[in-house]
């Protein structure tokens, strides 16, 4: 089972090959001029420069060879040497009809499944998400959504900040205004019996709105006072030392924060297999620098240990990795050079994917070469998958009215009352009960969100326009919500009406143009895991959407004799259920009626 256009690309290489042409040359696209064909062969005018030949006369000869094949209806040479190609309706019928009941991912399943791990999402405890964690949710569940789809053996980690000195700040100003806990803390920490439902009670008042409200004031602080900074060093060391009154708190912190931000991340549709931290690294710390030294990797740098990754030819200059400060500490690389040490032993990953902002690449090099010559990671085994930001109307990145850092949070409820807004206008407050309004709402915040992301590469920044990201028409989340459901309705009442799907007959137009649009999702899916790029899928959404919308309008179904009807309705059911599963890999769904 291959899509039409893989299959026409071999015969037309075939007859390039016996044309005595390259055969790489036959390659077959999709024709820019939907009109006058649907796929075009331009590798004749490639191939005419080099044998320095005519490439009318080429393209000619190659045509002459391909006219037999009974999937081709007509062959056309246009302008220089384009070779112009039609597809039969047969050949377009059978097709249709394999999508409509072959498996989806069947034709564009990998050959051979890999275990791949994606990094994602990077939420900090007690830190709130801000809109570049955004991005990295959504474009990391779309890449681990696609990996999977196409049979690799994915999981998605979270890579919990977890460890760092935002912990120490923490202990301070929690054991400053709790004198209980603090109590408690320290008669651990001193060995002294507890009451450990006591502590529990003590610790469990604080929530993560309180986290919330001292970590922002404890960081100001820690910027002015020097010696409330020391502290915090000093707590955040002693915690790392596993003091155990500290790390109990710290646990504490650990999981609210924890719960809090699952149940945030699922309202997004982003579920991650693993919540792995730097503290459960932390341990492999001391070994690693000390398999480093033997290995010889580890240089001294006025007290500091260092590993030096530059190579000839390098574009830019890379620092070292900095393993051990001067203090003895760890640093910023070495919790990730120890977390490859440790995904190496757990789950041996063939590729390691970091969607993490772009502004990160240089880090991400330069702890991946040293990865690499410590024998953790196979060069090309691990690769950084960055972004750009999200930006505000003045072309920078977004912040709120008052200046400051947007937080996920508010976001997702911004969105959520535009698309309230949006349901009124379009009449559906009346109809829907108040949990299915809530409901559809939510979904509607959500795909307008994703796709406005998704449907740019991933590399390039865009700009923050709730209105056009939620509006019901154009290219937007919203608009392909509408289509599902729009889809679904048709399907309920043929439904209803007792009327059945049957074989395709691809005959009209708009239906051939509907054909040839879902039967180029296979290679819309292949471009964005080879890419590591979802608007390649969100594309293909958009357009699936856009040629039903042109058949529907073109093509009545309830109305037509009952063969076409049939026809029609099975190509309906192929459409909704490709689009619904496209929508699926780009993380959201559709609502039963907006
Ligand atoms: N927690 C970090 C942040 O909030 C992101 C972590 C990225 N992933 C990684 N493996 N370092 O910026």
């Amino acid at each position: 089972m291959s899509d039409l256009k893989r299959g026409l690309s071999e015969v037309v290489a075939q007859a390039f090959a016996d044309a005595g042409l390259p055969p790489e040359l036959g390659r077959v696209t999709a024709s820019d001029r939907p009109d006058l064909a649907d796929f075009q062969a331009n590798g004749a005018l490639a191939a005419a420069k080099a044998a320095r030949r005519n490439p009318r006369e080429l393209a000619a000869q190659v045509a002459e060879r391909l006219a037999g094949d009974a999937r081709i209806a007509a062959v056309e040479i246009a302008g220089p040497g384009f070779i112009n190609l039609k597809v039969s309706d047969d050949a377009l019928s059978a097709r249709a009809q394999e999508i409509a009941t072959e498996p989806l991912a069947g034709a564009s399943a990998v050959e051979a499944a890999r275990r791949v791990i994606v990094d994602y999402g990077g939420p900090n405890v007690a830190k709130p998400m801000h809109v570049g964690h955004l991005r990295s949710s959504i474009i990391g569940e779309s890449i681990k959504r696609i990996y999977r789809f196409r049979g690799d053996n994915v999981v998605g980690d979270a890579h919990f900040g977890d460890w760092g000195f935002q912990m120490g700040l923490l202990i301070g100003a929690v054991t400053d205004e709790q004198p209980q806990i603090a109590a408690a803390v320290e008669a651990l920490n001193a060995g002294r019996p507890v009451d450990d439902e006591a502590v529990r009670a003590a610790m469990g008042a604080v929530d993560l709105a309180d986290l919330d409200r001292l970590y922002p004031a404890a960081a100001a602080r820690a910027k002015e006072d020097i010696e409330y900074r020391e502290r915090a060093r000093r707590l955040t060391a002693a915690l790392q030392a596993r003091t155990p009154g500290f790390h109990r708190l710290w646990l504490h912190f650990h999981d609210v924060t924890r719960v809090a931000l699952e149940r945030d991340f699922h309202a997004l549709g982003v579920d991650f297999d693993l919540w792995k931290g730097e503290s459960d690294v932390e341990d492999l710390i001391d070994p690693m620098v000390d398999d480093l030294a033997a290995k010889g990797l580890l240089v001294d740098d006025q007290g500091a240990r260092i590993i030096r990754v530059v190579r000839d030819g390098d574009k830019r200059e890379l620092p070292p990795l900095l393993v051990v400060s001067s203090e003895g500490s760890a640093m910023d690389g070495t919790p990730d050079l120890a977390t490859i040490l440790d995904r190496k032993s757990s789950f041996d990953p063939a590729l390691a994917i970091y969607c993490v902002d772009q502004r990160q690449a240089d880090h991400f090099e330069v702890v991946f070469r040293a990865a690499v010559m410590a024998g953790f990671a196979e060069e090309g085994g691990l690769e950084h998958v960055g972004f750009g930001t999200m930006n505000g109307a003045d072309g920078k990145p977004f912040k709120t009215r008052e200046g400051g850092v947007l937080k996920l949070n508010d976001l997702i409820e911004m969105a959520r009352t535009k698309a309230r807004e949006r349901l009124h206008e379009a009449g559906l407050g009346a109809e829907l009960d108040a949990a299915a309004f809530e409901d559809t709402a939510h979904k509607v915040a959500v795909a307008a969100l994703k796709f406005a992301d998704l449907q740019n590469f991933r590399g390039t920044s865009y700009v923050f326009d709730l209105d056009r990201f939620t509006s019901f028409e154009g290219k937007t989340g919203p608009y392909l919500l509408y289509q599902v459901v729009r889809v679904k309705s048709l399907l309920r009442r043929a439904a209803d009406e007792g009327v059945t799907a049957g074989p395709i007959r691809i005959v009209e137009p708009a239906e051939r143009e509907l054909a040839l649009t879902l039967d180029a999702f296979d290679a819309a899916v292949a471009e964005a895991y080879d890419k590591k790029a979802p608007n390649h899928v969100a594309e293909h959404a958009y357009r699936l959407a856009q040629s039903f919308s042109r058949f529907y309008a073109a093509c009545p179904i309830m109305g037509a004799e009952p063969d076409v009807r049939a026809s029609r309705l099975a190509l309906a059911q192929a459409m909704l259920r490709q689009l619904e599963q496209a929508l699926d890999l780009l993380g959201f769904s559709a609502p039963e009626r907006m």
